[in-house]
């Protein structure tokens, strides 16, 4: 493996060694495996699980790190190809990026979505273009569309919890003053397809994922077995579901347009996860969450502080299966 970009870059069965080198990690760690080698992280965005869990899991493997945050000590880091550079940025990514990449053994980026072209989002602009002048193993940490390393902590997580291969996930959208990128939404709907789930995406008019993310994810389900659907009505989507991933996103039917988003999710405040959107579930139904997670806006506190909260196991799993990805990427293993 060279690149962890994207799950639906590996088959259904390269997802299941992966998982089973993270738990043969927790079971024997292997504190020496990566002596010497240095990971590279650079965040164009904030973070607290993803730089955490990726120092701590390279710590762990016996190799070091550096985080580079442009802007925040380190050069503003232009990333639009043929930018006249009068702006507050003084160094270009043509440059910075090869200069980072040739300082350590592999790389990780975090590039957001813009937030105003979904055609360009779509496309992965940004990170593709950063993404193109690494030579070195590379490991995205969140771009526009894709949060791999959040959906293969979500798959074990589900694992972990003993939640049936064909069980049904129920991707619900929540409410957030902001509209919030695609980027975990189409990747966990991705993932659960490709784990053979019953996926259904509740999210209310004018909220619906774009076309090419659901055409990606029915593609997965139609390879493992799954499903995957779209509904506007609670009750029906949650009957019998064993997860309530929710998560917060913005209006695809008006993407770019402030104004309009704003006036869309002011009547959305009641999309905040309450236990009494558990009552048609299954008995042993969980909440999951990628976090950050504003309490009591898109998740109550009942809910978080509850039993069926598993969002803070979920995100203590990035720790194993990015040390599994890590092993994988410079070990080759
Ligand atoms: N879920 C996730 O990626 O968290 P951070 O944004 O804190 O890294």
């Amino acid at each position: 493996m060279r690149r962890f970009l994207d799950l639906a870059d590996l088959t259904r069965e390269e997802v299941l060694s992966l998982l089973a080198l993270a738990e043969r990690l927790q079971r024997q760690p292997e504190p020496h495996a990566l002596a010497g080698k240095i990971l590279g992280l650079l965040f164009l965005n904030p973070s607290l699980r993803t730089l955490a869990s990726f120092q701590a899991g390279m710590a762990r493997l016996g190799g070091s790190s550096f985080v580079i945050t442009p802007g925040q000590g380190t050069w503003q880091l232009e990333t639009r190809l043929g930018a006249v550079m009068d702006g507050a940025a003084a160094e270009h990514a043509r440059e910075g990026i090869p200069v980072l990449a040739s300082y350590c053994d592999a790389l990780g980026i975090r590039a957001f979505a813009d937030g105003r072209d979904l055609a360009a989002d779509l496309a992965e602009t940004t990170f593709n273009t950063l993404a193109a002048l690494v030579e070195k193993p590379l490991i995205n940490l969140e771009s526009a569309l894709n949060h791999p390393c959040q959906a293969l902590a979500d798959w074990k997580t589900m694992d972990d919890f003993g939640v049936p291969q064909r069980g049904r996930l129920v991707l619900s959208w929540a409410y957030h003053p902001r509209p919030l990128p695609l980027a975990v939404p189409a990747a966990v709907l991705h993932m659960a397809a490709l784990r053979g789930m019953e996926v259904v995406v509740l999210r209310p008019e004018g909220f619906a994922l774009p076309e090419p993310v659901m055409a990606k994810a029915r593609r997965a389900a139609a390879l493992a077995g799954g499903s995957v659907r779209e509904s506007e009505d609670r009750r029906e989507a949650l009957a019998g579901a064993h997860i309530l991933y929710a998560k917060e996103w913005g209006s695809t039917a008006c993407y770019g347009d402030a104004a309009e988003e704003a006036r869309r999710r002011a009547g959305l405040t009641g999309w905040c996860v309450r236990n009494d959107w558990f009552e048609p579930a299954a008995p042993e139904c969980r909440l999951m969450h990628c976090l950050p997670v504003r309490r009591n806006v898109a998740v109550a506190d009942e809910v978080l502080d509850g039993p069926r909260s598993i969002v803070r196991h979920e995100a203590y799993n990035r720790l194993p299966v990015q040390m599994a990805v890590l092993y994988r990427l410079l070990k080759g293993l």
